[in-house]
This record gives structure tokens, C-alpha cells and sequence, in this order.
């Protein structure tokens, strides 16, 4: 898919790896000035230096503070800010535990990044897109903010909340020519779902089987699958659509027992 993003300027929060790197990317490739932001200033800077016009930026989504300024300072450097894609995200691994064993500290955690972090960033975004009259937003969720899952309340019930908040932020901001959409990845192979995937370990091995007996195609997505899915919500040709989640999960949310039973 190719699209003309010349004189866009895009922020991508948690660019440093995984889905967030190749979003960033494949804005880049197609013409964006793209804001590598994350968490990892250094490993940020190094996707960066790869792409065309691409700069990096230190930001903690769930600091209020570093994202007003880190917004802040975009604007001061590039003058505007056309596309932003709400990428950072955290889950649990340690924790994989019912609600009734489920640590406050975690679910803090979770939320304050996935959320809330979501929140914040698109609040000082916004803001600037409303005078501007212009803007695209596209956040990402997950299957599990769609259809739930056990053992991850904090993070299925986060990404339910980025699916809302992206409606919400639709109608609050269409009148000032902001549309704002979400993208709902299923299992993605990254340098972290590889080890569930790719792993020796018996128990993994039947952990990554079970969860792909849940996706149609039979197979984890690729990161670059996800970042076509944003680049077509960010592309000028996709103007009348807004308010929308689209899952990009191998048909794992079109029925859950597709199986033959
Ligand atoms: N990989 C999957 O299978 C999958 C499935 C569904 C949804 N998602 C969602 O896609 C997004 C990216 O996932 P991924 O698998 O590429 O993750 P990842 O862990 O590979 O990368 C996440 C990036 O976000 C950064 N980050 C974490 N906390 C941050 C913070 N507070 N502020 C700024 N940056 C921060 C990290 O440093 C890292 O570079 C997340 O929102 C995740 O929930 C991923």
C-alpha cells in the first residue's frame, strides 16, 4: 500500500520495537515526518536513524509532564502535528492470575500506560489538531479489548476502554476534522511473542497451540500487517471514516468456536 504523506508530521508513542517501530516505518516510507517517541530514548534513536525525516523523543505516555512537553516540543520543532498513533502499551506476564489474585500495583500499571497514557497523549495532541482544524488519531487496542480473556483483567479491560475512548474521542472531535480510529491486533509476532511462539518449552509450545486454535488463519500476524491496517486509517483517502475499530487478527474475533465441534 503506498500513500502521499508528504509534509505530515506523525508521533508515534512506544516506537522504539514491535508494532509501534513498523508503524512508525511504514510512515516514514510514505512520506511522514515521523517522531519515534518511547519509553527507550536509545533504542528510539537507532530506529529513527533508519528512516527518512524521522527524529526521536524521550516520553513516558503516563507522565503528564513529559507528554505535554514532549508534545510541546514537536511543535516547536516541526511546527505541527498531523498524525498521532497511541502505540505504548504494557501487559503482564508475571501476573497471569484470576481478578480475585490480581495485584493493585499491577493493574495501576497497566492501566496508568494503556490507558490513561493513551489519555493523556491524545489530550495534548488534540488540543493542537482542534485550533489546526485537522488531525488523524489512530490508537491500538487488542482482540482482548473486544472479546475477554482469563487472566488478564487489567489489560483486556484497558483495551476495552481504548475501543470507547476512541468512539468518544470521534464524536467530541469530528467537528474540528479529527478522525480517530483504533486498530485491534490479535497475536503479533514481535522480539516478545517470538519466545511464545518460537519457544523449546513444552509449556509454551502448548500455550502458543491453544491460542492459535482461536485464529482462522492458523498463524500469528506480522508487526507489518498491523502498520497497513494504521497507514489506511492515516491516509488521506480514508476521510469519512471515523470512530471505527478494526480488528486485524487472522478472524479470531469472527467467531470464537470456529472449530467443527
Ligand atoms: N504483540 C501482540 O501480539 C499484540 C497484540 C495485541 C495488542 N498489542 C498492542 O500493540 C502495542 C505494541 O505492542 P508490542 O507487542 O509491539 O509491544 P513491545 O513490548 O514489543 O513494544 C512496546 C514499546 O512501548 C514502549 N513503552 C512501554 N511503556 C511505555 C511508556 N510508559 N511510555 C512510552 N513507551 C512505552 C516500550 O519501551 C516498547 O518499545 C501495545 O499497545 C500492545 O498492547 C500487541
Amino acid at each position: 500500500m503506498k500513500v502521499d504523506l508528504t509534509n505530515q508530521v506523525a508521533l508515534v508513542t512506544g516506537a522504539a520495537r514491535g508494532i509501534g517501530r513498523a508503524i512508525a516505518d511504514q510512515l516514514a516510507a510514505n512520506g511522514a515526518r515521523v517522531v519515534y517517541a518511547d519509553l527507550d530514548f536509545a533504542t528510539a534513536k537507532a530506529a529513527a536513524a533508519h528512516a527518512p525525516n524521522a527524529s526521536a523523543l524521550a516520553m513516558d505516555v503516563s507522565s503528564d509532564a513529559q507528554v505535554e512537553a514532549g508534545v510541546a516540543q514537536i511543535i516547536k520543532e516541526q511546527g505541527h502535528l498531523d498524525i498521532l498513533v497511541n502505540n505504548a502499551g504494557v501487559n503482564t506476564i508475571k501476573h497471569r492470575v484470576n481478578i480475585d489474585q490480581f495485584p493493585l500495583e499491577e493493574w495501576q500499571r497497566i492501566l496508568s500506560v494503556d490507558l490513561t497514557g493513551l489519555f493523556l497523549v491524545s489530550r495534548a495532541a488534540s488540543r493542537h489538531m482542534v485550533e489546526r482544524k485537522s488531525g488523524r488519531i489512530v490508537n491500538i487496542s487488542s482482540v482482548l479489548g473486544v472479546v475477554p480473556a482469563r487472566l488478564q483483567c487489567a489489560f483486556t479491560t484497558a483495551k476495552a476502554g481504548v475501543v470507547q475512548l476512541t468512539r468518544t474521542m470521534a464524536i467530541e472531535l469530528a467537528p474540528s476534522n479529527i478522525l480517530v480510529n483504533c486498530v485491534a491486533p490479535g497475536s503479533t509476532l514481535t522480539e516478545g511473542t517470538k519466545q511464545l511462539f518460537y519457544s523449546q518449552d513444552a509449556i509454551m509450545q502448548e500455550r502458543a497451540q491453544r491460542m492459535l486454535s482461536h485464529v482462522p488463519l492458523n498463524r500469528p500476524g506480522t508487526v507489518e500487517e498491523i502498520a497497513h491496517a494504521v497507514l489506511f486509517f492515516a491516509a488521506p483517502e480514508s476521510s469519512y471514516i471515523t470512530g471505527q475499530t478494526l480488528c486485524v487478527d487472522g478472524g479470531w474475533t469472527a467467531g470464537g468456536f470456529f472449530r467443527d465441534f
